[in-house]
């Protein structure tokens, strides 16, 4: 039998094609577990909704390796969730979605080849939401637009599209569009055909509901006004042109926008189905010299999150490997391209939530979770065969900044052990000046969630009890010896070197003083991040 033209060859090409692997990006209280939950019981992952929900009092998904998560109910880790759906192989990346997120929510998004954004249809952008997209954005990660919350009140479906449109620049392109307001849906139109599905909802949305494929003149006679009001407005949407054009998507100017309310299930098989038709599979990761790195190349990933202390009785360290290219085999011993020695994969799992189980082999787009990884950093590159090192994982602008300082005179050796560590394992960025001198580093991060983290490993795992002294700084800019030397001395703002890059950052009280500064020394070098760093 001969493959047809378009089919790829390879077995390790022909697996990567089915690789679909994103993230849901969202504002707290969007639906993003709900919606994960939806798409996993769609899946048939799970047998019941509630399984995967992270919230407290029910099983979470996230593994809750911490008392302080516990406690807050909150989930500090990223889980992924794999699973088949019909020939797809679907790899979910959670984003952690508490106001409290941290710089691993961003990294998530370095290790993902699309992303889709979650809004609540009666607040439509949320802060959150557009810093995560700002991340996308500057990836180059294609977007998918899921408007939730369609079965309770809130805005109307042409004003949230021209909020997306306004507000971030991505020309919606609707795939569905719903038969009555937020608060009344009766259905969903598929625009590109102009079926209609229409839904019954079922208590608790446990169960799937019930869809009905209905005629145009049968919904017409039944759905009354709905269905004029929805058909006048996809004449409108024909006639300013905005049907799907992949080529968009993938460049990042345009997103696919589908409605629903994961709650009761509605439109989440629709998103499973856009998700793997159109969003790209893995494609070639440029390495560090900016050469792509074939798919069946041999076996490389690279590490977008390490975590401490999963399981506190083994005090294990758990790498996320994102895998580029080639087939990984479990018992494969790796290079770890950063210091050229040898990475044993004997022990290498597929998380999911809680449940850890030995992952033997995986291909391109998916996620490895290595045990035992004391050795490995974000951004780290493994790899099998001849040397290759992927660029690393920008560092993302902090908002949170806190003087730290050993609480105990005696373990400063112990303080300093632990500060290198959280440093290198990017828990928090640490910067240092001459002004405050090396016995007390400046914590920061884009969460403050990341402080809690660090005060905790830095007493539980170095024995070093700290102090933290929070700074009224929000805003960091990306400067130069020039930019240092006139800021110096100014008022609500300092400049640091960062401990990891030598980058040197200057940090502002307030956006205002930034912009105060910026009208002031127009030439100064003042750049954003991510995209500046
Ligand atoms: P998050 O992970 O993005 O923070 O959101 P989560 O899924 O926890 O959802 C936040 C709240 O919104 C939850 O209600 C959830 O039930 C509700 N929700 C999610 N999707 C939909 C939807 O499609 N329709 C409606 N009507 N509600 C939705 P809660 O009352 O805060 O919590 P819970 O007690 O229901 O868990």
């Amino acid at each position: 039998m001969t493959a047809a033209a378009d089919q790829p060859t390879s077995p390790v090409l022909a697996e990567a094609a089915r690789r679909r692997t994103f993230a849901v990006i969202s504002h707290p209280d969007a639906g993003k577990s709900t919606l994960t939950e939806a798409l996993a019981l769609h899946a048939e992952v799970i047998d019941s909704a509630g399984a995967v929900h992270g919230k407290s009092g029910r099983r979470g998904v996230t593994s809750d390796w911490m008392e302080m998560e516990r406690k807050r109910g909150i989930s500090i880790t990223s889980a992924v969730l794999e699973f088949t759906y019909g020939d797809a192989v679907i790899n979910l990346l959670d984003t952690p979605g508490h106001g409290d997120f941290s710089e691993d929510t961003y990294r998530v998004l370095a290790a993902v080849d699309a992303a889709v954004m979650l809004l609540d249809a009666a607040k439509g952008l949320e802060p959150q939401t557009l810093k995560l997209f700002d991340v996308c954005r500057s990836r180059g990660v294609p977007v998918l637009t899921f408007v939730n919350k369609w079965d309770r009140p809130g805005r109307e479906a042409l004003e949230l599209l021209d909020e997306v449109e306004q507000r971030i620049g991505l020309r919606p392109m609707p795939v569905t569009w719903p038969v009555g307001f937020a608060g009344d849906l009766r259905g969903l139109v598929e625009v590109a055909t102009g079926d209609f599905t229409r839904f019954r909802r079922t208590a608790g949305g446990a169960t799937r509901a019930e869809a009905e494929h209905v005629p145009a003149e049968r919904a017409a006679a039944e759905e009354g006004a709905a269905w004029s009001t929805a058909q006048d407005e996809l004449a409108l949407l024909t006639e300013i042109g905005a049907g799907f054009d992949e080529k968009d998507f993938l460049a990042g100017t345009a997103t696919p926008v589908l409605f629903g309310a994961a709650l009761s299930n509605i439109g989440v098989a629709r998103l499973l189905d856009a998700l793997v038709a159109l969003a790209p599979g893995p494609g070639e990761r440029d390495d560090v010299d900016g050469r792509p790195r074939p798919l069946d190349a041999p076996f490389s990933g690279f590490v977008f999150k390490v975590q401490a202390g999963m399981d506190p009785s083994h005090r294990d360290r758990m790498a996320f490997m994102r895998v580029c290219s080639g087939r990984f085999e479990r018992g494969m011993v790796l290079t770890h391209a950063a210091t050229g020695k040898p990475f044993a994969t004997k022990y290498a799992q597929a998380v999911f939530g809680q449940q850890r189980t030995t992952l033997d082999e995986a291909y391109p787009g998916d996620i490895v979770g290595l045990v035992n990884a004391g050795a490995l950093r974000p951004g780290d590159t493994l790899h099998d065969g001849p040397r290759v090192e992927f660029p690393p994982i920008p560092s993302f602008a902090p908002e949170h900044f806190a003087v730290v300082r050993s609480a105990d005179s005696g373990k400063h050796k112990q303080f300093r052990r632990g500060i290198d560590q959280l440093d290198g394992e990017g828990v928090v960025q640490v910067l240092r000046s001459d002004l405050r001198g090396d016995q007390a580093p400046v914590l920061a991060a884009v969460g403050p969630l990341q402080f809690e983290v660090a005060t905790h490993r830095l007493e539980s795992e170095f024995h070093a009890p700290v102090t933290l002294e929070p700074l009224g700084y929000s805003v960091a800019r990306v400067t130069d010896a020039e930019g240092a030397a006139t800021l110096q001395g100014q008022s609500e703002v300092e400049v640091f070197t960062r401990r990891s890059d030598g980058a040197l950052l200057a940090v502002f009280a307030h956006p205002w003083r930034l912009e105060s500064v910026r009208r002031r020394y127009p030439d100064l070098r003042l750049d954003a991040m991510p995209a500046g760093t």
